[in-house]
């Protein structure tokens, strides 16, 4: 199990490192908490404490020091995140001061350390805090930004603590290898809409979990991710780039603008195979009993992909309801993939608007069962599997 070490720090977004650490402990990790004394005027120790079901370190002192805390500490952890970082100690981090128990455990750790800033907006953009975050960087120190929006003091402005599942990817980059380290990967994901009228279109059910997943995944495996994303109500994951598009032809534009400097290409998308011929101007009107919608064939961009790839590594996806292997094979093979992932939508965990996937993976001399699992934990497979297969192409 990894240990991550939450320092806190006197800010009034102090109270919300209470729902990082529930949610970091329902993903299995063993959570420590050091406080400052000005982070115990914000949020009691008890309530941490309560939370981790431990102590919470506030005093280095505190048992006549037969045990250096600091460094006991420090050793242990895996990552080490300062959740909110106020002003005052990024500029103590910065020169290397360490007065207190989070500054001094943050200075002995050597693990990968993370700061989420949180502070008034005048604040932020002093040329002194962003001239102390860029040479905490220098450290190798991440950051994961602070939100835009009205703060505590009433001004408006950046200055929020950064979104909790924004800060868990960020723990979760900074746990994972990086294999993916100077490689960009393209990610589809989600529904296409092929427009009616004004007012209705056509669409499917793919809620885009899978391609999100994938995307989040493969930045925490150090890539530079574009995400190409049919409408969904899902939040983009930290540090991946998105342009959001509408219908088919809007994805199909996407991806040939930015194909050829990928490295892979995971099409998860469920692209719409059909438009309606003539988009209605004004609003259809129900003068008639019965209405015919001409539709036209999409381009197949998977198709177009296989028949256009140099070096690029490409990954397609299969949603069937019946014959799964035939169809699947079919696809792989007409679309010219390196790997297709199958899914049947009538088995049990698979399919649309889940957060599990039971797939099968098709690629050149092999046709894999995969058991069911999250689609978080199947993008890391799929991307491993990929990486793989780049590797025994370059051999
Ligand atoms: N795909 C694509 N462009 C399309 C349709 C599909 O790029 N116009 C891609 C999907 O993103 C997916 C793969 O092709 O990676 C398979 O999609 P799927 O809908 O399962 O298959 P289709 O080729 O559309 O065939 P069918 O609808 O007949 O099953």
């Amino acid at each position: 199990m990894k240990t991550i070490i939450v320092g806190i720090s006197g800010s009034v977004a102090a109270y919300k490192t209470c729902d990082l650490v529930r949610a970091l402990k329902k993903l299995n990790y063993d959570i420590e908490v050091i406080m400052t004394e000005n982070a115990t005027k914000f949020i009691s120790p008890l309530t941490l404490g309560a939370l981790i079901n431990k102590p919470v370190l506030v005093d280095d002192f505190d048992d006549q020091g037969y045990q250096i805390k600091h460094i006991s500490y420090a050793k242990k952890a895996d990552c080490f995140i300062i959740v909110p970082a106020t002003a005052n100690i990024i500029g103590k981090i910065a020169n290397g001061v360490c007065d207190d128990i989070v500054t001094s455990t943050f200075l002995a750790a050597t693990c990968p350390k993370l700061i989420a800033p949180a502070m008034n907006v005048n604040m932020y953009d002093n040329l002194a805090t962003q001239r102390n975050i860029e040479r905490c960087k220098t450290y190798g120190i991440k950051f994961v930004e602070p939100g835009y929006g009205l703060l505590a003091c009433g001004d408006v402005g950046r200055g929020k603590l950064a979104d909790t599942d924004d800060i868990i990817n960020m723990v979760e980059y900074c746990l994972s290898p990086k294999p993916l380290k100077h490689k960009r990967v393209l990610v589809t994901a989600g529904p296409t809409q092929e427009a009616i009228d004004p007012v209705r279109y056509i669409t499917n059910h793919s809620s885009g979990k899978m391609g999100y997943a994938l995307a989040k995944r493969a930045y925490q495996l150090g890539a530079k991710v574009t995400l190409i994303s049919g409408p969904t109500d899902l939040r983009v994951p930290y540090g991946v780039e998105v342009i959001n598009i509408k219908s088919a032809r809007a994805m199909f534009e996407a991806v040939k603008e930015s194909y050829e400097k990928q490295d892979y290409i995971i099409k998860a998308a469920a692209v719409g195979d059909y438009r309606v011929k003539e988009i209605a101007t004004n609003k259809i009107k129900k003068h008639e009993d019965s209405l015919i919608l001409e539709m036209v064939k999409n381009d197949d961009i998977l198709t177009y992909l296989g028949a256009h790839k140099t070096t690029q590594t490409i990954c397609g996806f299969a949603m069937e309801t019946q014959n799964l292997i035939e169809n699947a094979k079919d696809k792989f093979k007409r679309k010219n993939c390196d790997l297709l992932v199958a899914n049947n939508l009538n088995e049990n965990g698979a399919g649309f608007k889940k957060d599990t996937n039971k797939v099968t993976f098709i690629s050149k001399n092999d046709v894999q069962s995969i058991e069911l699992m999250s689609k978080d934990e199947l993008s890391d497979l799929i991307l491993k599997k990929l990486i793989k297969i780049k590797e025994s192409h370059s051999c």
